[in-house]
């Protein structure tokens, strides 16, 4: 995802820091990167497509090293490609200002329309150069900087942190976060902004973090938050006492945990800007997905690995029920060698968030080969499985560091969810109205998956994991939508905790796992209002019978009565439950590793991408 920082300094020259704070971002993961600043009264921008080291080669005259305020950007492309044009800083053209954005303007087709009406010129494809114009158009009006830039947002729907500059004799630095976090800081010779602590460090450890709906004024030494009306807002600076190896981690313990709280976010950068409100559809960026190339579809092969291939699971139970197209599946490196047979019509879907794992790029070569549409779900843009792709629904949850993948499933999960919802809408089978009720269901997924984050829930979920840290055996069972939950809750307690667990359909247990039942035997089961709600309840009874001590997640209330522990989630419909299920199973395990005393980021035996058969 981008990174921003930003500098206005009494004396001091800005440019090395900027650079400095934008290397300190690259772990965010980026396809380009720009800065901006004030030199001599005028905004001059330099950027460039690619590394750090591309940009820094615009810097080396030196012809901007003296300025004393500038903003800085790496960018994770989503609308337009990644390109110089649509690198960011961005201007309106005026020469008097210069912006830099993280997150998406989900009514920016409208407003550039608007804007051209008036005749400005765009010059790149991003929904950014949309804020820059509307900034620059209340500039022109006579406002201030901080009064054209909450103009400006009170016309803008989607989640943003902006910081824009503006020249003249006097600069001025402005900041805003509606989604995307931003954090300022001051000194006696300046103020500082970034998307991360880590980029003000070098400056101050006393910072503030901006809520949503608030924007920053920074000059020299001074801070003023407000809100969107302009209203002040009195915030206390925070002391940030980290080292750099725990700054890395935005403040959380490990790489793990912080991706699992990024998850409500990745969730908005992978969706929100997809959907098409008004048709009750989505639309996909990167290849063929109109309804002419989906009509001509048959089946789906989904070919994946480990975590991936359950969130494979969840798409055919979605493809298959909300689109009606046949889905067969298979873990990768089984598809590979066993001479599969794939009908005319076949989309192949490999799912991968590397990009790179190889027996999910042969399975994917194999399909192309027998004549399969290649298509993928990915995370990395520039990866092996996309470049091979004719079409790739990118997931936008940035870099994942974590070997035990978290954020990156969740994201799985929603392109998947998303892809039934465009195969419904191309194929007929799912109209206008359900598609609009379904997309309006996902949107209301951010609140409840940040309410499954709170204190309070992390600490119940603690609790349990380390009240059965010494147990030598889980099973966790699940029907369904959540059987691949389920599947999913086991994969994280072995890897990161090295304990044995078996994810199993519910229904199968009584043709033979069951026998493996031992008294007091932890037995988590995932279920939520659905088909198989009443199913589950009586596998529930059934491994009761037995001594099995159940845990129950999910939201269905008389599941949660019958168990012996309980993590329940709020209420959403059958086909996004799986999202917010697989949240107390990753807390689970992640608690669980932590009592145990394993090495949660890097567990033994395991890496991020296996490239390798
Ligand atoms: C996830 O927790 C595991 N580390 C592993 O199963 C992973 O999902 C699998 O190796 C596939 O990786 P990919 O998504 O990068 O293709």
């Amino acid at each position: 995802m981008c990174g921003i920082v930003g500098a206005i300094t009494r004396s001091g020259a800005v440019l090395e820091g900027l650079v400095e704070g934008l290397r300190v971002l690259e772990y965010r993961g980026y396809d380009s990167c720009g800065v901006a600043v004030v030199d001599g009264g005028a905004i001059a921008i330099r950027r460039k497509v690619g590394r750090l080291s591309e940009l820094e080669k615009l810097l080396s005259d030196g012809a901007l090293n003296g300025a004393r305020a500038g903003v800085g950007h790496t960018r994770w492309a989503t609308h337009g490609k990644p390109s110089d044009e649509n690198a960011h800083p961005h201007s309106d053209g005026s020469g008097r200002l210069a912006l830099v954005h993280n997150g998406i303007i989900e009514n920016y087709l409208e407003l550039r329309r608007e804007l051209q009406a008036e005749g400005r010129v765009f010059t790149s494809e991003t929904d950014t150069e949309v804020l820059s114009h509307l900034v620059g158009r209340e500039l022109a009006r006579g406002r201030s900087l901080a009064d054209a830039v909450r103009a400006a947002l009170a016309r803008v729907s989607g989640y943003y942190a902006i910081a824009v500059l503006s020249g003249g004799d006097t600069p001025h630095l402005v900041c805003a976060r509606q989604g995307p976090p931003l954090v300022v800081g001051a000194t006696a010779d300046g103020a500082y902004l970034g998307s991360d602590v880590l980029a003000l460090l070098p400056y101050t450890r006393d910072v503030v973090y901006l809520e949503d709906g608030e924007v920053a004024e920074l000059a020299p030494g001074s801070l003023r938050l407000t809100n969107l009306a302009g209203a002040p807002i009195a915030r206390a600076a925070r002391r940030i006492d980290w080292d750099a190896e725990q700054a890395s981690k935005g403040g959380f313990a490990h790489h793990m945990l912080k991706e699992i709280h990024e998850q409500p976010d990745v969730l908005a950068r992978t969706a929100f800007d997809r959907i098409l409100s008004t048709r009750g559809d989505v639309a996909f960026e990167h290849g063929d997905w109109s309804d002419a190339r989906l009509r001509s579809l048959e089946r789906v092969q989904v070919v994946a690995c480990g975590t991936a291939l359950h969130a494979g699971y969840v798409a055919r139970y979605l493809i298959e029920s909300i689109a009606r197209l046949p889905v067969d599946l298979d873990f990768a490196s089984e598809f590979r060698y066993r001479d599969p047979q794939l009908a005319r019509g076949t989309m192949a879907l490999a799912i991968s968030q590397s990009g790179e794992t190889a027996d999910t790029l042969a399975a994917l070569r194999l399909a192309r080969q027998l004549g399969a549409w290649p298509a993928s779900i990915c995370n990395v843009i520039g990866s092996t499985v996309v470049r091979e792709s004719e079409a790739t629904i990118l997931t936008h949850a940035g870099p994942e560091i974590g070997v035990a993948s978290t954020k990156a499933f969740s994201a799985q999960v929603v392109a998947s969810f998303l892809l039934a919802v465009r195969l419904g809408r191309a194929r007929g089978v799912l109209d206008e109205r359900a598609g609009t009720a379904l997309l309006d269901e996902l949107r209301r997924l951010r609140p409840r998956m940040e309410a499954l984050l709170a204190s309070e829930t992390i600490e119940q979920v603690g609790a349990i994991a380390r009240a059965h840290q010494n147990a030598t055996g889980f099973f966790f069972l699940g029907r369904g939508l959540n059987f691949p939950i389920a599947l999913e809750g086991a994969l994280k307690l072995k890897e990161i905790s090295y304990v044995h667990a078996e994810g199993y359909a519910a229904g199968e247990m009584k043709h033979g796992p069951i026998a493996l039942i031992s008294p007091g035997m932890p037995i988590v089961v995932v279920n939520s209002p659905g088909r198989v709600d009443e199913k589950v309840r009586s596998n529930i009874e059934q491994v009761k019978a037995r001594g099995g001590h159940v845990i129950c997640v999910g939201a269905d209330q008389p599941s949660l009565a019958l168990a012996d522990e309980r993590i329940a989630t709020p209420a959403t419909i059958e086909a996004l439950s799986p999202v917010l299920n697989v949240i107390p199973l990753q807390l689970f395990a992640y608690h669980h590793a932590l009592a145990r005393g394993c090495d949660i980021d890097k567990p033994r035996n395991l890496a991020k991408s296996v490239t390798v058969e």
